[in-house]
């Protein structure tokens, strides 16, 4: 049996969790994750410096809370898993630090993780899918799809050329003055809302290219915004939703690039996943919108539950678990430095702006 804490600390999330495995049956023992949401909130959106201080204050306590509600004292933990970025820096070497500490004392391993790595392995903990599949990650500092074949084997097929999906939910709340954070307020306030009153653009809508752009339909959103000025209950819903079916619209099809390229690829898998990630994942009209894509061309979509889809730490843990079996834990990973930018695949050149929001994922 190998139990493995996780702590996860990249943006405003103060996360630890434990997980268990034992003869290849994983379980999640404890899952705590302490949102900043509150801290942040007057801002509009998370600031560095705050987030750091409040990472310090509440680490040893998440910590303690994740031992405790597995049962476990930290002498029965078999290694230490932490996320090493991308990410905001302060948080990074609070979380980073901290782990590195309790390895040492213990004369356990320490493994650094990549964030991203957290996202995309999360389904094989849930749903214990085989490699490879094709993941959409779509959270606040990243819009990507990547292509799994292996632990620490990605490939990255496309990515926002400037903000992240989440990122433009976020703004657009912000706005139209709805509270932060973007994605649920606009996710509400759309409910009711006609999605056909105003026509949006799709960005990058039916171009072979298959990346994703979302700053053009933010920027129609506020020129609409400002015309309509004040806003009335009833244009708030219809914006919303406008941007909603605009934003799914130009999704899928965007996505639909990707899932033809990894049948081509693999066209001896009989029924191919798409695992979709990050906290837009927990939108349920863009959920609805992939079951379609993936109903007509033959995918199976796997998307974890809510609270494993946002930052949590038993991503980190199961990712270094992973990363433990496959023997890929580095040999020096007390002298590993935390890294604000970190590519999952180191191989691909940035695109220009790409989701560089605050470096989260
Ligand atoms: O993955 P995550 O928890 O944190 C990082 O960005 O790393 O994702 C947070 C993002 C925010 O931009 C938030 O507005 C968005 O996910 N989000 C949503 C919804 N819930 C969270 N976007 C659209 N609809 C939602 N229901
Ligand atoms: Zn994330």
């Amino acid at each position: 049996m190998t139990r493995i804490l996780g702590i996860e600390t990249s943006c405003d999330e103060t996360a630890a969790a434990v997980i268990s495995n034992e003869g290849g049956k994983a379980e999640i023992l404890s899952n705590v994750v302490l949102s900043q949401i509150a801290d942040h909130a007057a801002f509009g959106g998370v600031v560095p410096e705050i987030a750091a201080r409040a990472h310090v204050e509440a680490l040893d306590g998440v910590i303690a809370a994740a031992l405790d509600s597995a049962d476990l004292s930290l002498g029965e933990i078999d290694a230490i898993a932490a996320t090493a970025g991308p990410g905001l820096i302060g948080g990074l070497i609070v979380g980073l630090t901290t782990a590195k500490a309790i390895a040492a004392a213990l004369g356990k391993p320490l493994i650094p993780v990549n964030h991203l790595e957290g996202h995309a392995l999360t389904a094989r903990l849930t749903d214990g899918i085989q490699f490879p599949y094709l993941l959409l990650l779509v959270s606040g500092g990243h819009t990507q799809i990547v292509h799994v074949e292996g632990v620490g084997r990605y490939q990255r097929w496309a990515s926002t050329i400037d903000d992240a999906l989440g990122e433009a939910f976020d703004k657009t709340a912000k706005l139209l003055g709805l509270p932060y954070p973007g994605g649920p307020s606009v996710e509400k306030a759309a409910t009711g809302g006609d999605p056909k009153r105003f026509a949006f653009p799709r960005p990058l809508k039916g171009e072979a290219r298959p990346d994703f752009s979302f700053s053009g339909l933010k920027t129609a959103v506020r020129r609409e915004a400002s015309e309509l000025a004040p806003l009335g209950e009833d244009d708030i819903a219809d914006i919303c939703a406008s941007f909603q079916q605009a934003v799914t619209e130009t999704l899928t099809d965007r996505v639909a690039r990707s899932l033809a390229r990894f049948n081509e690829t693999h066209c001896a898998i009989e029924t191919p996943t798409l695992v979709v990630a990050g906290g837009v994942a927990a939108n349920q009209a863009i959920r609805t919108a992939l079951d379609a894509l993936c109903e007509t061309t033959g995918f199976r979509l796997v998307a974890p539950p809510i609270r494993l889809c946002g930052d949590n730490a038993a991503m980190i843990a199961w990712a270094g678990l992973e990363r433990l079996e496959a023997g890929l834990d580095p040999d020096n990973a007390l002298g590993f430095a935390p890294r604000p930018r970190w590519p999952l695949d180191e191989a691909s050149a940035p695109l220009f702006g790409a989701g560089k929001r605050g470096a989260k994922a």
